[in-house]
């Protein structure tokens, strides 16, 4: 299959990466210039473990290759995936289509022979009849269906996620799109990985519920957390026992501090809107958006009260600024609420991410960027343990805390024992639900 993915981000340039693995011809688009012409000279313009490599193996193979001119890359293709981002509308919620109608708009133009258009974005119900409209209205010859292929890869795991899903949506009209898709994923099907042939309004739906399902797990086992702390039970003993159940699953039922991310804000947000919008609102979502904020402004008073009840004059040490370890998106992360109140309210702030300081520059004005744990604590008022990175997860807490002014620390992944902890010469100790 020859196939063009039109935006290279996070799932655009995995999947064209991995479709080129599958033995399939793939040509990556983006608008995005100095994206493309890194990419052209063999470098990843985002932190994804193992994408690296097989990029580099699949282009030295004929498989691969980059470019921004999309009307080349669509001409031959048997289908075209849409992967451009589609993040919230500013002022009401909405996921913002502009980028999904523009690529549609350039693809009909571009589309020689019969082309399925594939949107692997995700879009409210009902935007691939839309899409179908635009590519009809801007080229009223085109030979074309339109597919929705929801992607449900997590980053920092994305490569494996793509190579071995839980399971491939595909929703479709008809069945020569259909099988346009079936042969794409053949590779996949002859593994016995469920693909689900439905049709384009469920695909569409299945991605949002999912994603507002999992952001409802987490937001549970949070709300929890917080009435553990006042109960005196210990959050991680209760999620054990509830993730046991295997009704429950131990999945995404780990408190914290709060969800962020590239999608699960702006997808709960979006469903929100979708369902008012249908007069049917989504009450437990709406719930879940409000309490995840609440979640992450507990986390700043926690902080705070670590610190003596003050900010003001304090060092802190913050490990971890992307919204989860193994990638370097900072999109929505919840370091992005709680570093900036610590640094309104006059603490001064430094920072350690393995991968998080080229996007966390732009967006935390004031920090100090700092290469080790051990240098951020020197003389520190506290440590916050916010994005649990395997490098965080065995210090050497005795040099830690003697590095310390005041060792104190806020494990907001919960990956410490407060025995450990306190054993190594921390003062005070807190963290989430215990
Ligand atoms: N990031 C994830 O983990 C994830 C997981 C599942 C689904 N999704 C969904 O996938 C979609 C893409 O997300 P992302 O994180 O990869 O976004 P991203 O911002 O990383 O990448 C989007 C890319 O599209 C390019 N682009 C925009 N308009 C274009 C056009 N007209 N022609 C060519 N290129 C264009 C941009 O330059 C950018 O490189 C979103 O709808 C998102 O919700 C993301």
């Amino acid at each position: 299959m020859k196939i063009a993915m039109v935006g290279t981000g996070y799932v655009g340039l995995v999947s064209g990466v991995c479709f080129s693995d599958f033995g399939h011809d793939v040509i990556c688009v983006d608008k995005d210039d100095t994206k493309v012409a890194a990419l052209n000279a063999g470098k990843v313009p985002i932190y994804e473990p193992g994408l690296g490599d097989l990029m580099a193996r699949n282009v030295t193979a004929g498989r691969l290759s980059f470019t921004t001119d999309l009307a080349a890359a669509v001409a031959d293709a048997d289908a075209v995936f849409i992967a451009v981002g589609t993040p919230t509308r500013r002022g009401d919620g909405h996921a913002d289509l502009t980028y999904v109608f523009a690529a549609a708009e350039d693809i009909a133009r571009a589309i020689k022979g019969y082309t399925v258009v594939v949107t692997k974005s995700t879009v409210p119900v009902g935007t691939n009849q839309k899409v179908k409209e635009v590519i009809a209205a801007t080229n009223p010859d085109a030979e074309f269906d339109v597919a929705s292929n929801p992607e449900f890869l997590r980053e920092g795991a994305a490569i494996d996620d793509f190579m071995r899903p839980d399971r491939v949506v595909v929703g479709v009209e008809n069945d020569r799109a259909g099988d346009v898709l079936a042969e794409i994923y053949r590779p996949l099907f002859l593994r016995d990985f469920p693909i689900i042939r439905t049709d384009l309004q469920s695909a569409e739906m299945i991605k949002y519920a999912a994603n507002a399902f999992l952001a409802t797990k987490i937001t549970f086992i949070n709300e929890i957390a917080a009435l553990c702390e006042r109960v005196g039970a210990d959050v991680k003993e209760v999620s054990r026992g509830m993730g046991l159940d295997g009704r429950i699953g131990n999945k995404f039922l780990h408190a914290g501090p709060g969800y962020g991310g590239s999608c699960f804000p702006k997808d709960t947000s979006a469903l929100a809107r979708i369902g008012q919008e249908h007069a049917m609102p989504m009450q437990i979502v709406e719930a879940v958006i409000k309490v995840n904020d609440t979640v992450k402004r507990r986390m700043v008073d926690k902080v705070q009260d670590l610190c003596e009840g003050t900010f003001n004059g304090k060092v802190i040490a913050v490990l971890g600024v992307t919204f989860k370890p193994n990638t370097d998106d900072m999109r929505d992360a919840p370091s992005l609420t709680i570093v900036p109140a610590m640094i309104g309210n006059g603490a001064k702030v430094r920072v350690v991410d393995p991968q998080g300081r080229r996007e966390g520059e732009k967006l935390l004005p004031g920090v100090e960027w700092v290469d080790d744990p051990y240098k951020a604590a020197e003389g520190a008022d506290a440590v916050v343990v916010l994005t649990e990175w395997n490098e965080f997860r065995a210090l050497d807490l005795k040099r830690l805390a003697a590095a310390m002014k005041n060792p104190r620390m806020a494990d907001l992944r919960n990956i410490y024992s407060r025995h450990d902890v306190e054993q190594a010469g921390f003062q005070r100790y807190i963290a989430v639900g215990r």
